[in-house]
């Protein structure tokens, strides 16, 4: 048993108490292992924040002003190259590029400060089953995926913040989608839900037969920044586990069978 939890390659907080009796002879000693995993997720967690919260700050006050800045310049100069089409043709060039690098800027910053204030969940009785399908549905178009729901119609109703579940299903979707892309087979997302009574907790599972996690990134996936796509900002999945930490509940990642990702939500049901 011990040899098993030393090959754990998990955080664990371990606690060795030696037994005395009255006249100080040993008696023996109580070894206590507590998972460490989600506390240390926590720590992380609450400094990239800080990271976030400053760069975004600093990023996003100059950006207005380069934007008018470039605006102006347009509508002053543009006229003085009537004659020059080509001069008119590379100003143009340079005052998009401008544009179109700062409008991405502030979606970058913009998600920057998203992640370092997400507003606090404010959770109401509802219906998974109904958010599960709202966010499958607005995928419907989607070419090259098949989506399907097994949705438990037992599951309760289950105390949660509406927008931020929609926001953790489209993080959810959008990368098995992208994993999908990644694998060259033809896509299959299953979503299901699932009442878990003895645990009083309800389900969701979203399964993708995408590129899969290996193994070693299975616990880095969920930290700030964390991407291995070329424009990916990493916050997807450090926000879904900050959505289901507010939610007092757990997200687990396992491989799925034959390919690809199984991404498991378990939130608590309440039972007053
Ligand atoms: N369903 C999945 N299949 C395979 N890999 C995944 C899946 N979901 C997440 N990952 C891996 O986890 C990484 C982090 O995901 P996360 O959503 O946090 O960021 P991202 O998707 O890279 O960026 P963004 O969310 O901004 O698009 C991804 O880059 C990818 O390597
Ligand atoms: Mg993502």
């Amino acid at each position: 048993m011990l040899q098993r939890l030393l090959h754990v390659r998990e955080p664990l907080l371990v606690t060795l108490s030696l037994l005395q009796d009255d006249e100080g002879r040993g008696l023996g000693s109580v070894i206590v292992f507590d998972d460490y995993t989600q506390e240390v997720r926590a720590q992380r967690m609450a400094a990239w924040r800080e990271v976030a919260r400053r760069i975004a700050h600093e990023i996003k006050n100059p950006l207005t002003p380069i934007q008018l800045a470039a605006q102006r310049m347009r509508r002053r100069f543009r006229d003085r190259f009537a004659n020059t089409p080509d001069d008119a043709q590379v100003f143009d060039e340079c005052v998009d590029t401008i544009e179109s690098h700062v409008d991405g800027l502030k979606v970058l910053v913009n998600e920057f400060s998203q992640f370092a204030r997400l507003p606090a969940a404010r959770p109401k009785p509802d219906d998974i089953n109904q958010l599960v399908q709202e966010a499958v549905s607005s995928y419907a178009g989607k070419e090259s995926v098949r989506f399907e729901t097994e949705l438990d119609s037992g599951l309760p109703l289950v105390d949660l913040d509406r927008d931020q579940i929609r926001r953790l299903l489209t993080n959810l979707l959008e990368n098995a989608c992208a994993a999908i892309a990644g694998s060259g087979r033809p896509g299959k997302v299953v979503v299901r839900t699932l009442h878990d009574a003895p645990l009083q907790a309800a389900r969701v599972e979203v399964a993708d037969n995408g590129i899969g996690v290996p193994p070693e990134d299975r616990r880095r996936i969920f930290e700030p920044y964390f991407s291995t796509k070329e424009h990916g900002t990493g916050l997807g999945l450090a926000i879904v586990s900050r959505i289901v930490a507010d939610h007092h509940g757990y997200v687990r990642v396992h491989a799925n069978r034959p390919h690809g990702t199984r991404f498991i939500v378990e939130l608590p049901i309440r039972t007053t």
